[in-house]
């Protein structure tokens, strides 16, 4: 076999994924779309708000050459320039353009972000549960992931992340609104571990970089606001993104925020501007850049994500399931009626449910629901959520 052994580890090791999804698109075969209820993807089925096609149709009527060359690898400066002055609002900090540099969606921002600041056998620290493509971007630059476990309520966990910090710890990402809890981390908290790393940073002579991975920051209820590194920690930077709050996941467009007040900023800025080329992103989509000085404060609706979020949770109750309420993103994480989640998901399968097990988050004994899906499609999956908890015997 050709492949690169690294990859060939991490293809059967990510094997059952896959096969959940062949499983998910047999099922669809046999039962039709509308009878399987794929719950398993964070792919939001809804259209971006109509500023994002009005906006791209008249900027392309306006026939303005050079739309499509090659630009600075950092982004349109017009672009940065707007997000800076939106960043600047929102913190009271003073960004500058030269603090943004865009990228090919928040995972491309993290990859690029993990290039520039790993050294071999760094480690980037994530707080379980976790995305599981940190794992797979650490290692793509030679670092490694070191997992810290929250509490039960899935919060920050002070004591937990400074028994896993070693003198390699190079990096720690947090993610609120959290994919998949669905947990925003209270400032507070936020706060105490700046505070925890300052002093980590001392003892061990390094910096020590606090990243947030916030894909979600503006699919936040119930008029909670979202915590934010730059409050806490200068040695920080926000990587974000238009896939969710726009749903432009397919678009590949997001950015990375420096905080203004880091010491090594201006070589942060070149080594991101190197890593956006040489990894060969080169620069993040032209038209997605162009459009977004157009589209202040617009973004898809969240009180129909809210609203979503209400029923589910309580339906999920209703039928016995243990789950805390998300405040954010459109994940529920519900605890497994039995100890083996895999084994759970499965059983939901036979019920033309998909899932996806806790353990792919590096959390065993949960499954993660996404309800960015048609109001009607959850609730027509109710009676099989029902059904399943008499199974289990959870009501
Ligand atoms: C926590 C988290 N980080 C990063 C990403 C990647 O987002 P993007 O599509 O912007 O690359 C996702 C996507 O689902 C996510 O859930």
């Amino acid at each position: 076999m050709s492949i690169a052994q690294g990859i060939i580890v991490s293809m059967e090791r990510s094997s059952w994924i896959r096969e959940m999804f062949e499983q998910g698109q047999r099922l669809k075969e046999i039962h039709g779309d509308d009878q399987v209820f794929d719950f398993s993807l964070g792919n939001p089925i809804i259209e971006p708000p109509p500023q994002v096609h009005e906006t791209l149709i008249r900027m392309l009527q306006d026939d303005q050459k050079g739309t499509h060359r090659y630009m600075p690898n950092s982004g349109f400066p017009q672009t940065k320039a707007f997000i800076a002055q939106e960043l600047q609002e929102e913190f009271g900090l003073s960004f500058q353009a030269s603090d943004v540099v865009m990228c090919v969606g928040a995972g491309g921002g993290l990859n690029v972000l993990f290039k520039a600041l790993l050294d071999p056998g760094d480690e980037v620290l994530a707080l379980a549960p976790y995305f599981v493509e940190y794992g797979f971007y650490a290692q793509n630059h030679g670092g490694v992931l070191q997992v810290a476990e929250t509490n039960e309520a899935f919060q920050i966990d002070l004591g937990k992340i400074e028994e896993a910090m070693t003198a390699k710890t190079k990096i720690i990402v947090v993610n609120s609104p959290n994919n998949p809890t669905g947990v925003v981390y209270p400032q507070q908290t936020v706060d105490g571990l700046g505070k925890l790393l300052a002093e980590k940073e001392k003892e061990y002579g390094h910096p020590i970089f606090l990243v947030s991975d916030e894909p979600y920051r503006h699919i936040i209820f119930d008029d909670l606001s979202n915590c934010s590194v730059f409050h806490s920690h200068s040695n920080s930077a926000m990587i974000t993104s238009h896939s969710k709050d726009l749903a432009l996941a397919g678009e590949r467009i997001g950015f990375i925020a420096i905080h203004p007040d880091m010491e090594d900023r201006i070589d942060l800025q070149n080594a991101l501007t190197l890593t956006t080329r040489i990894l060969g992103f080169v620069n993040a989509p032209a038209l997605m850049q162009r459009i977004l000085p157009h589209l202040k404060g617009v973004k898809v609706s969240v009180s129909a994500y809210q609203h979503l979020r209400d029923i589910f949770y309580q339906a999920l109750t209703d039928f016995g399931f243990e789950t805390i309420q998300p405040q954010g993103a459109f994940y529920l994480f519900p605890k497994s009626p039995i100890a083996d989640d895999v084994d759970f998901v499965k059983q939901a399968q036979e019920e033309n449910i998909l899932l996806v097990p806790g353990s792919g988050f590096g959390c065993p004994g949960y499954f993660r629901i996404s309800f960015c899906f048609t109001e009607d499609m959850i609730v027509r999956s109710f009676d099989r959520f029902e059904k399943l908890a008499k199974k289990f015997g959870l009501s």
